[in-house]
């Protein structure tokens, strides 16, 4: 089945069990009978969309938020059962669940594993005690270790830690400390993200009026340097800008979405992308119950572009065909820039793709101007 007949599916869980300082997603702490009444809703929505791929198959699942192991797995199950019921699935198809390393249990990951749940991602963030502090995280180091171990015992090989660069008092050595950490321990993927000062944000106001300091760009840009080096020292390929994976567990679901695949995202904020529509729920609760939603036709040369900006952050690069197919011929249209960067040996190409050349990829938003 070629990957234009695929599809993916994003249901946001948007409950946590408190805010983290730096933290802007749509999520926050919640009663029982407010999850409750979210999920009813939620199933509603998935049921009433199910017209939406007709001769389209669902190759990967994927639970974010928020935090989805902070509310009952039953819930989890009951949304799981709804999208069994109501989409036609692969035979393999991936399903990843975020979690809490503070709400995981043995039984909650057992209960996933017989969900046919087969991917988890923790938000480990760093394994010094420090950091975590500072960031407002509940967990410490040794309880992210636990819940690793935990997920293993419940059965799960594909393990993912989401890791945050540039966090105040982290320094080269406390990072490498975390990664080789995770490493040993047996997670097979790592999600590195810059950290980002949103707006609105506590963390943004301590570092605004010289509470904390996190590191500058340079800084930043020396510790990824690093992370890039000790991962593949340690057998992670880079197959996205900040996703970082043993071969084989690079995660599917993201793929599509850097492939500008279809998809379908149901949620209070969650989004969509299928027939050339791109679809976004409101991320206000009380217009999400009223389905208030937006839509925006995507022209081709945004689709274009899209394909391009988010191609680049790829290791494989983007595809020149597959921009032919769109009716555009990159070679053509940028010849000029494209022979630049080949002569300045920041681009490559083969096997029809473009591509950042590996130790480029801290300049890929100047290269993207160039190639858009
Ligand atoms: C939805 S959370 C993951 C699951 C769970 N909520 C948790 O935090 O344990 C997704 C990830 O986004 C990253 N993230 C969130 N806010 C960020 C920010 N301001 N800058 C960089 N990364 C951020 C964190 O690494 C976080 O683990
Ligand atoms: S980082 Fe994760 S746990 Fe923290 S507030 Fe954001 S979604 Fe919730």
């Amino acid at each position: 089945m070629s990957q234009s007949e695929n599809f993916g599916i994003y249901v946001h869980i948007p409950f946590c069990l408190s805010k983290c300082l730096y933290c802007s997603f749509i999520s926050k702490p919640a009663c029982e009978n407010e999850i409750k009444h979210y999920i009813d809703f939620l199933c509603g929505e998935i049921e009433n969309k199910n017209n939406l791929f007709v001769g389209k198959v669902c190759n990967s699942i994927y639970f974010g938020g928020g935090t989805p192991s902070s509310i009952s797995e039953k819930y989890i199950e009951k949304v799981l059962k709804t999208i069994k019921k109501h989409y036609k699935i692969v035979k393999k198809p991936e399903i990843s669940i975020e979690c809490n390393p503070c709400s995981v249990s043995l039984t909650k990951l057992q209960t996933y594993k017989r969900l046919g749940i087969n991917r988890i991602s923790f938000g480990v963030q760093s394994l010094n005690n420090k950091e975590l502090k500072a960031i407002g995280r509940r967990h410490n180091s040794a309880l992210a270790m636990e819940a690793i171990l935990l997920a293993q015992e419940a059965g799960f090989e594909n393990i993912s830690a989401d890791i945050m660069i540039g966090l105040p008092f982290q320094t080269k050595s406390s990072l490498c400390k975390t990664i080789n950490k995770l490493v040993s321990a047996g997670v097979k993927h790592i999600s590195a993200y810059m950290l980002i000062l949103e707006d609105g944000t506590k963390l943004k106001q301590m570092v605004d009026c010289g509470q904390v300091k996190v590191a500058n760009e340079d800084e930043s840009v020396a510790l990824y340097d690093m992370t890039y080096k000790k991962l593949k020292e340690k057998g992670f390929e880079r197959y996205e800008i900040s996703n970082f994976a043993i071969p084989g567990y690079e995660c599917r679901h993201n793929v599509n979405y850097w492939e500008v695949g279809e998809y379908v995202g149901f949620g209070v904020s969650a989004h969509s992308y299928y027939g050339g529509v791109r679809y976004a729920n409101s991320d206000n609760f009380d217009e999400y119950y009223v389905e208030k939603s937006t839509k925006e036709k995507i022209s081709n040369r945004a689709h274009i572009e899209e394909m391009i900006m988010l191609g680049l952050r790829l290791a494989n690069g983007v595809s020149i065909k597959k921009l032919n197919m769109c009716g555009y011929d990159i070679l053509k249209h940028k010849r000029k820039e494209i022979d630049e960067l080949l002569k300045l040996g920041l681009i490559a190409i083969s096997d029809e793709y473009i591509k950042i050349t590996p130790d480029n990829f801290g300049v890929t938003s100047a290269i993207t101007l160039k190639l858009l």
